[in-house]
Parts: C-alpha cells; structure tokens; sequence
C-alpha cells in the first residue's frame, strides 16, 4: 500500500531561487532562512520518498486570470517550468508519476472533488523553488511529483474548510493505492503577506505562529477562517496559507512535529518551514 510518511511546509517565493543561483545563503540576511533547511534534506535523503504531493499555487503561468480552476492536478510523466519574468534560469524538468495521479484524480471526483485535470502543465516557482530548497543544484529529478493547484489569486477561492477536506480526500486516495510507494506532501507558500496595495509588507509575525501550531495540534481549528479573516489577518496574500492546510489534511491524523524555523521578513513574507512526521 501507498503510505504518506510526512509532510513538509516551505516558503516558494522566487527571491530563494536567485538567492540560490548567486551563492547567497550565508549572507545576513538569507542565513536565518537558509539554516532552516538541512535538517528537512537529511530527512528527505535518509527517508528517500518515491513521490511528492505538491500543493502550491499557480501564479499566472499556466493559468492566467481568465481561465481559473478553482483545484486543479497534474497527470503528466513531466513537468515545464517556463520563464516568469523573474529571472530565473532555465532549470529541468521535473517527473511525474501519472499512475498514482489518475488513481488521485479518480478517487478525488468519485469523493466529490471535480478536478481539472491536466496531462500537460507548466509548472511555476510555486512548485519549483520549494524542490530545488530541498535537492539544491535543481537535483530533484529523482523524485516523483504530483502537483496539485489550490487557486489562491483570483477571487472566488476555495475556502481554508474545502482545502482541508481536499487534502484529507487524497490522504484517503493514497491509502489506497495498492503499490508500495513512499509519499511525501509539501504545501508550498504564505505565510502572512501582501505584496502590493497600503498594506504592502504586512507581516503579523503572532498569527504565523499560531497557524503553525494549529497545523500541528489542531488543523480543524483553521476551518473558523474564511479567505477574508486570512487576508485581514495575514495580508492580501495570505490565502496562500490553504496549501499549508491542505498538505496537513493530507496527513489524516496525529503527527509529530520534527523540525520548525520561522523567519519574518523574507522579501514580503512570513516563512515557515515544518516537518511533520505522519504517525
Ligand atoms: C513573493 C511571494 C509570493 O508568494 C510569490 O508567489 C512571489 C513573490 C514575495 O514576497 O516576493
Ligand atoms: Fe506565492
């Protein structure tokens, strides 16, 4: 049978990536982002997972403001990145694993969840920077993706209460999935944040910290929020903290927190970086 082994929450913003391909780890003010980071690597390289469930957001490159899906998935063996604007060197592709992710996709509309379903799909830094974090030098190609697409930009979005039911209905679909795999979920992005607008820069450093406790001990608890209360409390931009609920529905049921590192600011962000082991 499919197990999910864990689960790992990680910032995506592009800044990492140049951050990455310049050498500036160590420098003051990436150094106490960066030094969260080999406890997840050695986790991952010594629990070697098969595949990762990856919930990020897309932010205009395969689906732009015009065309929306509210969840979407990939079913593809590859995935593109493409050139966002931001600078970020053309990096490899990444591999998929389209016999686990039909049986998802399947499992996922039979439970209710209409996916969009995608046998071809560009792939964004919500995806990729949170991969190379984790394999640097962009050696992640190893590693079996499945990417799962929350929409987080365009309003009306999947409230925190769907996410969570959506993770918990793949949780329920890996389960039963015969073949031995290892399986891994990330949710990528949040936490606070609000990139444009007055409030540019918001950081509520205390509503991080309570989320990630929640995620932890009581991820029901995030349910009380609507999208609203997310972006009053977090920024325009907090809505993205629904791939975080989403990966911990994933989790089914009691985990044990391995490894934390907050910091805020990181370019407009709260990051919160978390290891949960799936019991
Ligand atoms: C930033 C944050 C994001 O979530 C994103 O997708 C792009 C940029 C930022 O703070 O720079
Ligand atoms: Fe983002």
């Amino acid at each position: 049978m499919a197990k999910i082994i864990g689960g790992v929450t990680t910032s995506h913003i592009p800044a990492i990536a140049n951050a990455m391909a310049n050498g500036l780890e160590e420098t003051p003010y990436w150094k106490p982002f960066f030094d969260g980071y080999p406890p997840v690597r050695d986790w991952l390289n010594e629990q070697k997972p098969d595949v990762i469930i990856l919930f990020y957001n897309d932010h205009g490159l395969e689906f732009f403001i015009d065309k929306k899906p509210t969840f979407a998935m990939g079913v593809a063996d590859e995935y593109y990145n493409s050139d966002e604007g931001w600078g970020i060197p053309t990096i490899p592709p990444v591999t998929g694993e389209s016999e686990l992710s039909w049986h998802i996709a399947n499992s996922l509309v039979e439970d209710g969840f209409d996916m969009t379903i995608c046998q071809e799909m560009k792939v964004d830094h919500g995806l990729t920077v949170p991969l190379n974090l984790m394999w640097p030098g962009h050696n992640y190609g190893h590693v079996k993706v499945i990417p799962v697409c929350i929409n987080c930009e365009q309003h009306p979005m999947p409230q925190p209460k769907r996410t969570l039911a959506l993770g918990q209905a793949i949780g329920r679909a890996v389960e039963s999935f015969d073949d031995d795999l290892k399986v891994v979920v990330f949710g990528t992005g949040g936490m606070s944040h609000q990139l444009d607008g007055e409030r540019a820069g918001f950081i509520n450093r205390a509503f991080d910290i309570e989320c990630l406790d929640k995620l932890v001990s009581d991820p029901e608890s995030l349910t009380k929020y609507s999208n609203y209360d997310l972006v009053e409390l977090g920024g325009a931009q907090a809505v993205e903290l629904n791939m975080l609920i989403a990966m911990r529905g994933a989790l089914l049921g009691e985990v044990t927190e391995l490894h934390r590192n907050y910091h805020a600011p990181i370019s407009n962000t709260g990051s919160g970086l978390m290891l949960l082991e799936n019991k």
